[in-house]
């Protein structure tokens, strides 16, 4: 089976959150049950440095008014399209905003093309010539590619299935009205049961519309989003597409991310030797210039905003303090909670740092190290923290939310009698409730033998594509029957 992967992020290309994480690792686990994926994604300058020996598959002389080749190439492992537009993609700064944080002017029209150009390959683009090639499912992620069977669903040629898979509904890609007449959509696409989104244009909504299949990145998350709290302002689509929803939770390539074999830790470590951490563990102290002691080091590797928490974390980290912790955390994100964090950091020095930066492979030494990594966030479509955690013998500290629900099984009293436990979790999601968190998993801690079972139970869990691939490929199965029905 073909499929056609559309993405704005790809590990190990470009990476701004778990998105590419899922849109570099799926592939690959994807193989194992006879399904090749090409993946469609934007030609960033940092994406153009990386590609050599790529082969022209397509040109357009405008694509919603822009020049653009679609170049193929393969990248560790990895079947790439890469959308080759320099109106579009070659300029400073990130995938989305400029190098102040400001969105770039025109994603509109960036994140069209890229659908746009997904639904022409996917309709036969591609298919003439020898290496012809036309997929049989088109699986697109998040609202920067939604907008596909949108595009399929109002052109001439027949559609093929859609798989739009929903990795943070908060995020939804809306416009106003006014861009509309420079989509290159017929008028009537103008609708409820299209594109049209109070008033203005959605895409994550045109996507939800128009898709065949939905899916998002946990169970707990898909039955979340079907409520007013979550599903901001979606929450009656999704309802109204309900039998057509699924829940397919994350995995994590476990090649990359491998205790005994991670080159970007200290010193390796398997299940039987976890002694081996304290080293990592001192060099994560050296890192954030903490103190060493015998007390916890908890960390936190997340983008700093209200989704994730962190106010909530800025206002216990004098608690972890009072406990005998100390907390490094690496993230930048909302100016305000930065300053908190670095507030909490100069009252207590060697206690908290703070790295405001983004560093893959730090974070990989952090979960190597740290003894636990707190992720308190309000809303969680899945997560991948936790997953990484769960690998490395890092306790994951967790709100009972979305994907964090669904892979940290909470230090009950049953739970710990029956050593099934890997974590802690809390709810609802409140300061004071992640107070008793973390003072829970700090008493745990004092107890070695409890805490070295909880860390084997986590190191045992399947956290691997294996089984959610195993889902994808069989949902992927199930809308080709649809087809042919
Ligand atoms: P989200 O995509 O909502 O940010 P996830 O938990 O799904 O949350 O994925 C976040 C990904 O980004 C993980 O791979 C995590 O390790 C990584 N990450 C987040 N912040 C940093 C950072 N400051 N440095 C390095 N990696 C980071
Ligand atoms: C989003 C979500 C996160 C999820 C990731 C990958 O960024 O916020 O929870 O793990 O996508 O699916």
């Amino acid at each position: 089976m073909q499929v056609l992967s559309v993405a704005s992020e790809v590990y190990p290309l470009i990476k701004t959150g778990g998105l590419a994480d899922v849109a570099g690792a799926l592939p690959l686990a994807l193989k194992g049950y006879g399904v090749s994926v090409k993946t469609l994604m934007p030609g960033y300058p940092a994406v153009m440095r990386m590609v050599e020996n790529a082969t022209v598959r397509m040109s357009f002389e405008s694509l919603l008014g822009a020049k653009a080749d679609v170049l193929e190439v393969e990248h560790q492992g990895l079947d790439l399209l890469i959308l080759d537009s320099p109106t579009f993609f070659d300029r400073p700064g990130g995938p989305y905003a400029d190098a102040t944080g400001k969105d770039h002017f025109d994603n509109w029209r960036r994140f069209a093309a890229l659908s746009k150009a997904g639904a022409i390959i996917a309709q036969g683009g591609m298919a003439q010539g020898e290496s012809g090639w036309q997929p049989d499912i088109v699986h697109v992620h998040d609202w920067q590619a939604a907008m596909v069977p949108a595009y399929m669903r109002y052109a001439a040629e027949p559609e093929i299935p859609t798989l739009v898979t929903i990795h943070n509904i908060a995020f939804q890609g809306q416009f106003g009205a006014d861009i509309f007449p420079y989509l290159e959509l017929p008028p009537h696409a103008f609708g409820i049961g299209g594109v049209e989104y109070f008033g203005g244009v959605g895409y994550l909504k045109a996507g939800l519309q128009t898709g065949w299949a939905i899916s998002t990145v946990s169970p707990s998350y898909a039955e979340e989003i079907l409520t007013p709290e979550f599903g901001m302002g979606l929450e009656g689509l999704l309802a109204y597409r309900a039998a057509d929803l699924h829940g397919i939770v994350n995995g994590i390539d476990t090649g990359i991310w491998n205790p005994a074999t991670d080159t970007a830790v200290k010193a390796n470590y398997t299940a039987a030797s976890l002694k081996t951490r304290a080293e990592n563990k001192r060099a994560v102290a050296e890192r954030f210039g903490l103190i060493e002691d015998d007390g916890p080091l908890f960390c936190v590797i997340s983008r700093l905003t209200w989704q994730k928490g962190m106010d909530l974390l800025a206002e216990a980290v004098g608690d972890l303090v009072e406990l005998g912790a100390r907390l490094a955390v690496l993230g930048s994100g909302d100016r305000a909670l930065e300053n908190a964090f670095h507030a909490a950091a100069a009252h207590h020095p060697g206690r908290i740092a703070v790295l405001p930066t983004y560093d893959e492979p730090l974070s990989h030494l952090m979960q190597a190290g740290s003894d636990a990594i707190i992720i308190p966030s309000r809303f969680e479509p899945c997560g991948l923290t936790q997953l990484y955690g769960l690998r490395y013998g890092c306790i994951p500290v967790v709100a009972r939310t979305g994907g964090l629900n669904d892979t940290v099984i909470d230090a009950s009293h049953a739970a710990l009698a029956a050593k099934t436990a890997t974590g802690v979790s809390f709810g609802p999601v409140t300061a004071g409730n992640l107070r008793r968190a973390l003072r829970r998993a700090v008493r745990l801690y004092r107890d070695p033998k409890v805490w070295t079972a909880m860390q084997k139970q986590g190191m045992k869990s399947d956290v691997s594509w294996e089984k959610s691939a195993g889902l994808y490929a069989e949902l992927y199965k199930n809308l080709l029957a649809r087809k042919g029905s």
